[in-house]
């Protein structure tokens, strides 16, 4: 099984840097394929937490090819703030790799950010002003900065100009701003080029080569299917294809090298920004999955909003992505809650119902999640590693998601910790049966 997608099944933040890390034990190559410096996962490894937002994971692993693909924007500065991070504490970077061919985010992307959520008013996306759309929108306009583009001086300021040039009245604020000086920002960018020439590669024909040897690669999209931007809430949504379809472009394979897909889920539902959340809690309950799941964002520190599992936005993104697994992450958030509520299906504004996931926006916005209520469990879980160690409600609770999804359930995470997790068996050949840690603690 050379190729397996590790996508967002609902709005970002799921856990899919933790189920990566877990599956890069046996894999050759991890890349992402989409987003930027957006993303942000954390990964606690013996107690230690490592945060990253554009390395992608299983870099903790020596020697495993670490690979930003060309669908990413990738913002130097922060790459360069990693690497450096990352080499503080020891840890080899040489097999990180970032496309020649992935945009780069210039200083103007994040000003066009925050001008754009500022004049959007009420209105705004709730963008985590990365500079990531209008990153993305010069890569469109072919007005882009390429990481190749940072290795040659004459280039880089032919294309910052063209670039700049069409911002000029947007940008007029911040005419007097140094950092939007022509001069000053190609120097800066050639600086920041030749630091990171050594990680600069052609990244597709790395992927293929370890395909062709039978290797195992994990496409690691970030965000989620609901924040798609064709797929998802819009215009509530980030600026490029988190769906697992996006894999074969943002890191330059074919879909036939694509064999498997998992969707993680957390057992609840969040999001950050704004945009439509049919089965949003907006009372003490969302308080307490929020603390119990520390549901406060990697990258910004916003508090993320909460809210019941959604079966009918989990089923479209079964759909849009083709998912063969799914990962179900901090279960053990939901411990103490009784009853559990599951939104199987939505009521329309004029009291009709759906099942499936209305392409109307107005419908999705309007619509209020019809709930049915299983079972909560009380006793502490997070020392499960067996679905046998689970509480018989937590069992029930996992086989509806899984009866009502109609996808095997592959993994299951009861706690932050590496080792908190339980596999259910139906991936032997991608997860051991214990993961390493605990099978070292057991020997
Ligand atoms: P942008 O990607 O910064 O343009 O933000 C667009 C929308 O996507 C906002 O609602 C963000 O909160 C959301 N978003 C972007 N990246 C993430 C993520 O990694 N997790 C969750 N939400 C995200």
């Amino acid at each position: 099984m050379p190729g397996l997608v590790v996508v967002g099944a609902q709005w970002g933040d799921e856990g899919k840097g933790k189920v990566t890390d877990l599956l890069a034990e046996r894999a050759d190559v991890v890349i992402r394929y989409q987003g930027g410096n957006n993303a942000g996962h954390t990964i606690v490894r013996d107690g230690e937490v490592y945060k990253f937002h554009l390395i992608p994971s299983g870099i903790l692993y020596p020697g495993r090819r670490c690979l930003i693909g060309n669908g990413v924007v990738v913002d130097p500065k922060v790459i360069t703030e990693e690497i450096a991070a990352l080499h503080a504490r020891g840890i080899d970077t040489s097999g990180l790799k970032i496309s020649a061919n992935a945009h780069v985010i210039m200083p103007y992307h994040r000003l066009l950010d925050d001008e754009g959520e500022m004049k959007l008013g009420k209105l705004q996306i709730g963008t985590t002003r990365r500079g990531i759309g209008p990153c993305y929108a010069d890569k469109a306009a072919r007005l882009g900065i390429r990481m190749q583009d940072l290795l040659d001086e004459k280039i880089l300021r032919q294309k910052i100009y063209a670039a700049l040039e069409p911002k000029r009245l947007t940008l007029r604020p911040y005419a007097k701003d140094p950092a939007l000086d022509l001069h000053a920002m190609t120097e800066e960018y050639r600086t920041l080029g030749h630091r990171l020439e050594q990680y600069i590669a052609d990244t597709s024909k790395i992927v293929w080569e370890a395909l062709d040897s039978d290797r195992l690669v994990i496409f690691e999209g970030a965000q989620g299917t609901l924040l798609d931007i064709d797929h998802g809430t819009y215009p509530f949504v980030t600026s490029s294809n988190p769906v697992a379809g996006a894999a074969c472009v943002g890191a330059g394979v074919g879909p036939k090298d694509i064999d498997a897909i998992w969707g993680v889920m957390k057992a609840y539902s969040t999001r950050v920004g704004s945009g439509p959340f049919p089965s949003e809690l907006h009372d003490e309950l969302g308080d307490r999955i929020r603390e119990a799941g520390g549901e406060f964002g990697t990258t910004t520190g916003r508090p993320r909003r909460c809210g019941w599992l959604d079966l009918v936005a989990l089923r479209y993104a079964i759909r849009l992505n083709s998912l063969t697994g799914i990962a179900i992450t901090k279960l053990d958030a939901l411990t103490g809650i009784d009853p559990l509520g599951v939104a199987v299906r939505y009521l329309g504004p004029d009291g009709v119902s759906f099942d499936e996931f209305p392409y109307h926006q107005s419908v999705v916005h309007k619509a209020r999640a019809e709930l049915v209520e299983l079972p909560g469990w009380s006793e502490p879980i997070t020392g499960a590693r067996t679905l046998g160690d689970l509480p018989p409600e937590a069992r029930g609770y996992l086989d509806f998601v899984a009866d009502r999804l109609g996808v095997p359930v592959v993994l299951v995470g009861v706690g932050p910790d590496r080792d908190q997790v339980i596999t259910t068996g139906a991936a032997p050949d991608l997860l051991p049966a214990q993961p390493a840690e605990s099978r070292a603690a057991a020997s």
